[in-house]
């Protein structure tokens, strides 16, 4: 048995517990996270939410007073200061794991799961809502999508998002038991 097997805290392996979900904008991390951090025991922490908290502004607002590159300096700052923490699930931007050195801190201090939401689903839950500076027209949402493909797909785990939330969660916490993460 390894170091890391023997020192089982609450049914998961001390050291590297933290699930961070990742995925495309309106994957539905956010939903998805805070259920699965209570069938967990784990604080969520919604990467996003907290930047918005700490300056006092929308990340809409954020892009537009300071810029892109401003936004993604919070958010590797963020990243890094959650991965200090051990035992929580966290919802990153849709944009953070591209970022090699956030995915590198995020695979050595958890357990990433893919959130693979269908396309068309991500279209029609963003018609309505213009909280997302980078969801521009469909056609460069899909440009979009398959420019961070690569990067999504170095994840632990994949698990498609197109069930509901609690379906959601039920086979994320079926993929974090069977490749034993989880008893
Ligand atoms: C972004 C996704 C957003 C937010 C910001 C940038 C992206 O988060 O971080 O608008 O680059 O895809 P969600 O994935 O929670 O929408």
């Amino acid at each position: 048995m390894n170091a890391v097997r023997a020192r089982r805290v609450d049914g998961v392996s001390s050291g590297k517990r933290n699930v961070y979900l990742l995925g495309f904008m309106a994957a539905g991390k956010t939903t998805v996270g805070r259920t699965l951090s209570r069938e967990l025991g784990y604080e969520f922490i919604d990467v996003d939410e907290v930047i918005e908290q700490r300056v006092g502004r929308s990340i809409r607002e954020i892009f537009r007073e300071h810029g892109e590159s401003y936004f993604r300096q919070l958010e590797k700052q963020l990243i890094a200061e959650i991965s200090t923490r051990d035992g929580v699930v966290v919802a990153l931007g849709g944009g953070s794991y591209v970022d090699e050195e956030n995915r590198r801190i995020a695979l050595a201090t958890g357990t990433c799961v893919f959130l693979d939401t269908p396309l068309d689903l991500i279209r029609s839950r963003l018609k309505d809502h213009d909280t997302r500076p980078l969801a521009r027209g469909p056609d460069e949402l899909g440009n979009l999508l398959n420019s961070r493909l690569p990067s999504y797909l170095q994840a632990d785990l994949r698990v498609s998002g197109k069930g509901t939330p609690e379906e959601t969660v039920v086979a994320i916490l079926a993929e974090l038991r069977r490749s034993g993460r989880i008893r």
